[in-house]
């Protein structure tokens, strides 16, 4: 008798279109694990930032990628992040990391380096893999896989909303830029680009809910609300 393997759904797509909360609400209803992949570039990206390493020498930003220190605390509040130790939860947010693990991201050596600690969540019941490389590289036989994607411009609004929810000040047209420069970068890297695989169901979500993404998404991976 053989065991059963877990089942993989994969949401790739650029940043701002959704997958994040879409991924957790369909964690939180299938009872699958969550994979937050750029989370891990984000880590990347912060530990180099902290340190002495030249963000343009891919070994030695694959070596701090590859002996990455850190864990993913998940209880009923939502999950934690420790690097080394230390709750960076917040800081891996902020839109300078962001841009920073856009560009370290582009390194080969960076992205196989995080490779099988991206697999090692594949564990029973399930997982949901969030991503931009999630059902072209990392688990190209997911049972399902969804593309996310919405124009820049709604992207910018929702992200010029939650910034303002935080109480921070920002310009629509540097968040529109800056929307547009990280997908031009991940889309036009040659490893791993942003790109839907030929077998996942693209969902546009500029003109939707996110109530209605969610049951779309029910929809596709065979599940009743
Ligand atoms: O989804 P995010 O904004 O947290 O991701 C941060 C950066 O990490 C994003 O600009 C591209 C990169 N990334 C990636 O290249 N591959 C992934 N699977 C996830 C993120």
């Amino acid at each position: 008798m053989s065991a059963s393997l877990p089942v993989v759904i994969t949401i790739d797509g650029p940043s701002g279109a959704g997958k994040g909360t879409l991924s957790q609400m369909l964690a939180a209803h299938t009872g699958y694990h969550l994979l937050d992949s750029g989370a891990l570039y984000r880590l990347v990206a912060l530990a180099a930032l902290n340190s002495d390493a030249d963000l343009n020498d891919e070994q030695q930003i694959a070596q701090i990628a590859s002996t990455l220190d850190v864990v993913f605390q998940v209880d009923s509040h939502g999950t934690r992040i420790l690097l080394a130790g230390l709750d960076v939860t917040a800081a891996i947010r902020q839109e300078s990391v962001g841009m920073c693990a856009s560009q370290i991201a582009a390194y080969p050596a960076v992205r196989s380096a995080l490779l099988e600690r991206q697999r090692e969540f594949a564990t029973l019941p399930g997982l949901i893999a969030d991503g931009r490389d999630m059902g072209t590289t990392v688990f190209p036989k997911a049972q399902a896989k969804i593309f996310l994607t919405a124009s820049a411009e709604a992207r910018a609004e929702r992200r010029y909303q939650q910034l303002i929810a935080k109480g921070e000040s920002v310009d629509m047209g540097s968040l529109i830029k800056d929307i547009k420069e990280r997908d031009e970068r991940d889309s036009n890297r040659t490893v791993s680009p942003l790109r839907p695989a030929v077998d996942a169901v693209v969902i546009d979500s500029t003109s939707m809910t996110i109530d209605q993404v969610f049951v779309k998404m029910l929809a596709v991976i065979g599940r009743d609300l």
